[in-house]
Order: C-alpha cells, then structure tokens, then sequence
C-alpha cells in the first residue's frame, strides 16, 4: 500500500519582534503585557514587513522544506497553499508562490498544479487530507503543503480591534509529502464543521449578495466600514467551541487508529491560546511535556502553526522518527480537525 510521508519540514518567521508591549507603546492599543499573557500565553509576535506578502513567507518555508526533503521544486508535483491572508481575493496564493519558486519559466519550468485552500486554523489539516488522498490514490507522487500568513497587515491594530489583534502573527512553514512502501506516513485525517457559527470569526471585507458588493462613491472608490474590513471574533464562543472540538476531534484520531494516550509521543496542537491547549490536554489526561507551544513566540499563526511546530520540533529534536504524533486544530467557520502521522 501506498502511504503518505512526510519527508521535509520548513518554516519562516519574519524578524520584526513585536512584544505585548509594542502593541501599547507603538500602536497606542489599550492592553496590557499581563491581560494578554493570562489569557493566551503570548508574549510575542512577528510582523512582516510591508511589501512582504504571504507568498513571500511561504517561499522561505518551502525552501527550507524541499531541501530537507532533498528535493527540487521542480519534483513537485502539486503546490497546496492554506492561509486566511492571500495577497488578492483572487487569483490565490498558491500561483504566486509558484512562480516565486521559479517554475514558470526557464530550465525548471513545470507547470505545477496550484490549490489553495481557505480554511484559517485548520486550514494545515485540511492540506494534509487532501495531500493524504491525492498520494494515496497514486495521483501524484510529491506534494507541497504551505501554511503561511500575513495577518498583521489585516489587523485593527487600535483599541477597538484589540480583541483580534492581540492574538495574531505572520509566519509561514511547509511540508512536503511523498509516495512511499514504508509502513509509516499520514494514518488518516478526520475533519468537521459547522456553518452554523460562520459569522462568529469573520472577515467579511464584502457582501457579494449587494449590488454592487462594496459601496462605492462618484469616483469609483469603494469605502468599506471596519465591521466589515476587519476580522472580528466573539473570544467565548470560539473558546467554548474549541475545547470541545479539539477534545473531540482528538478522540475520534485515537479510536480510528485504537491508538492510546500512552502510544501518541506528540500533541502537536494549533496555536490559538494555550489556555486552550491546556484545557484540552487536562481533560484528556494529556500530560503537558506531550504538548509542545511556541504561541508565546509567535501568536496565532492561523494555517501555519501546525506546519511551524513540526519542523521546530524536527530541528531541536523533539519530534524523531518513530513517534506517532497526534495533529488537531480549531478555527473560524467553524472548521476542526484532527490526523494521526506515523513519522
Ligand atoms: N487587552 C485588554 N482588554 C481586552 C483585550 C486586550 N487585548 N481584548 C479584549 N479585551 C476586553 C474586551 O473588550 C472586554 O471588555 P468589556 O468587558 O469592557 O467589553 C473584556 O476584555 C473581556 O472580554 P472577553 O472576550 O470576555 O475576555 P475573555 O476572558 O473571554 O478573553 C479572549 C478574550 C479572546 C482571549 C478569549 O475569549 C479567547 O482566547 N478566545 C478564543 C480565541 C481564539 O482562540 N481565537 C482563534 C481561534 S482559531
């Protein structure tokens, strides 16, 4: 049988540093370092750069990941690109990125078939389903997955946006998945959602059902109230839904796979707040060195926390091969999901 492995892991976090701090002092947001560190963990974030897009991110990650795979960008055979902050509304990300990669023009050449995927939080594991399926069905033999974000350039950094944007960073990371006989790899991926709760974190920038979907004056400008032009989230109910869902979520991974606590090395769990993490993890008796965090480093990552903790736990040896590692991750929409991978 053919599985699904993953055999190179990549990340990019841009260098600008921005403390809780920094959010007070150069962006003049009521908060506080100690508000936003009890109720989330983080003490830092990245911000990119202008001019610096998630494609760009992404570039970085993908870079590090195809040479770890000891492949070129040119043996890909798909590029899957997860994230909430495209350059455009459209064409999406994953083209950008293609072309970046130099594939679309001379000795590498190759037209590479782009996906991209809005999916937010769990955008990753959604990726990883469809890389999965694609790999397995001997449709292709090599795929890309990025998750990357440039969130910082969408965010209300004032007062009134601070509910959102005390949580968020720009990073990217990147896996590559191959075709192989070996007895490990993806052992499957379940996913959820419900709609009902699609407005509860949103950005809806437009309303395509209007004529004409922004308002626009004499000039031909179109004025969008920050309502609509920025993300917006009610924390409780996303929190509430969270735990229950990634609990679950985490559950349904385990009993697929008759796979016990004891037998999953790692937790590898989206990085929105780590009270959420923790919540989980002492519901299910998960103890916490099976849990590693970065949110203090980096925030919210959105579709690229997932990908980022794997190749830093690659890096530092925390994550090595043999383990069986346990993925969930919970986000807007809402959207969950959760994957077993032997590594
Ligand atoms: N600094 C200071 N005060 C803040 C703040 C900030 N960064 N953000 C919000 N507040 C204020 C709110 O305006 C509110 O003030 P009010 O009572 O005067 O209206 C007050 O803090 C309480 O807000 P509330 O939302 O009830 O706080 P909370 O304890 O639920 O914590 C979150 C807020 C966002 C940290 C928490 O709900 C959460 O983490 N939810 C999940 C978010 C998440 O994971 N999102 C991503 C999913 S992928």
């Amino acid at each position: 049988m053919v599985n699904a492995i993953i055999t190179g892991t990549g990340f990019y976090v841009p260098p600008r540093v921005v403390t809780n701090d920094d959010l007070v002092r150069e962006h003049g947001m009521e908060t506080s370092d100690e508000w936003i560190q009890q109720r989330t963990g983080i003490r830092e974030r990245r911000f990119a750069a202008d001019g610096v897009g998630s494609a760009d991110l992404g570039l970085a990650a993908t870079e590090m990941a195809v040479a770890d795979a000891g492949i070129e960008p040119r043996d890909l055979d798909m590029i899957i690109f997860a994230t909430l902050s495209p350059e455009h509304c459209f064409p999406g990300s994953g083209v950008y990125l293609q072309d970046k990669l130099g594939l679309t023009a001379g000795d590498a050449l190759r037209y590479v078939p782009c996906l991209d995927i809005r999916n937010q939080c769990s955008g990753f594991l959604y990726g990883t389903q469809v890389a999965t399926a694609l790999i397995r069905s001997g449709q292709h033999k090599r795929v890309l997955l990025v998750g990357a974000e440039t969130h910082s350039h969408a965010l209300d950094l004032s007062t009134r946006g601070r509910t959102v944007a005390s949580l968020f960073g720009d990073g990217a990371g990147a896996v590559v998945f191959e075709a192989s006989e070996e007895d490990r790899g993806v052992r499957g991926v379940w996913l959820g959602a419900d709609g009902s709760h699609a407005d509860v974190l949103s950005q809806p920038l437009w309303d395509i059902s209007r004529f004409p979907f922004v308002e626009v004056d004499e000039q031909g400008v179109g004025h969008i109230p920050p309502s609509m032009l920025f993300a917006h989230m009610d924390g409780r109910t996303v929190f509430k839904h969270a735990v229950i869902k990634l609990a679950g979520a985490l559950m349904q991974a385990l009993g697929e796979t008759r796979s016990t606590l004891e037998d999953i090395d790692l937790f590898m769990l989206h990085q929105a707040n780590k009270r959420i993490n923790e919540y989980v993890a002492s519901k299910l008796n998960i103890p916490a060195h099976k849990v590693p965090h970065n949110i203090e480093r980096y925030g919210n990552t959105t579709a690229a926390t997932i990908p980022i903790l794997l190749a830093e736990a690659q890096r530092d040896g925390t994550l090595q091969r043999g383990m069986r590692i346990a993925l969930a991750a919970f986000g807007s929409g809402f959207t969950w999901g959760s994957a077993i991978i032997d590594w």
